[in-house]
């Protein structure tokens, strides 16, 4: 072998044989497999008047239930409805028409069960209580081990009221 050529192939194993951990990203894998993780299912007590017939809180219900997050939607959130959260991402929303049909719905899905006319088919007939329906939303997996539907407080997605208005809006008479 030519002295050249040994000599570029020792200079190109070097670089080859270069240490690039420092620079390459090695993400810690069980680490984030953690932080994806569900919290074990949670059992909630509904608040204290937490069901209302309020158009503004039902408009907020709707609005959660109906869109997927602040960037998505054109015009203005509801009142006591931010389409930022505070570090300045999109709020997430519920995007609950993803799975479920109800009044209005565009596009509604058909993965969770029909959610039109609730109120009178589920809650005036007895079938199922304010309770119940605020659990589920809340965390349906209590009810349901094996649900496909998405847990919303215990992932912290959404707060107590929220969790509130959206049930409000689920079994308003629409
Ligand atoms: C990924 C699909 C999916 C999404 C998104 C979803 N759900 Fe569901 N939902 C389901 C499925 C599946 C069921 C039936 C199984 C169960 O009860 O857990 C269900 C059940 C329900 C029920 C119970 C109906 C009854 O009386 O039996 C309610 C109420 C409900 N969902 C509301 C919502 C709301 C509100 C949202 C948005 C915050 C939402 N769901 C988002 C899939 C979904």
């Amino acid at each position: 072998m030519k002295k050249s050529l040994m000599v570029s192939l020792l200079v190109g194993a070097s670089v080859f044989a270069a240490d690039y951990s420092g620079v390459v990203e090695t993400p810690n894998a069980s680490k984030i497999i953690k932080a994806d993780l569900l919290g074990a299912a949670k059992t909630y007590k509904m608040p204290d008047g937490c069901i209302s017939t309020d158009p503004k809180v039902i408009a907020r219900g709707a609005f959660i239930f109906h869109n997927l997050n602040g960037g998505k939607v054109k015009g203005n959130a509801p009142e006591g409805l931010a389409k930022k959260n505070k570090d300045g991402s999109d709020k997430q929303y519920g995007n609950c028409v993803a799975c479920h049909n109800i009044e209005n719905a565009k596009g509604g899905g058909n993965i969770g069960p029909d959610l039109t006319s609730y109120n009178d088919v589920f809650i005036a007939t007895g079938a199922r209580d304010y309770q119940f329906v605020y659990q589920k939303i809340a965390d349906p997996r209590v009810d349901n081990p094996h649900t496909n539907m998405t847990v919303n407080l215990t992932t912290g997605l959404f707060n107590e009221q929220e969790i509130c208005d959206i049930t409000s809006y689920v079994v308003s008479k629409k």
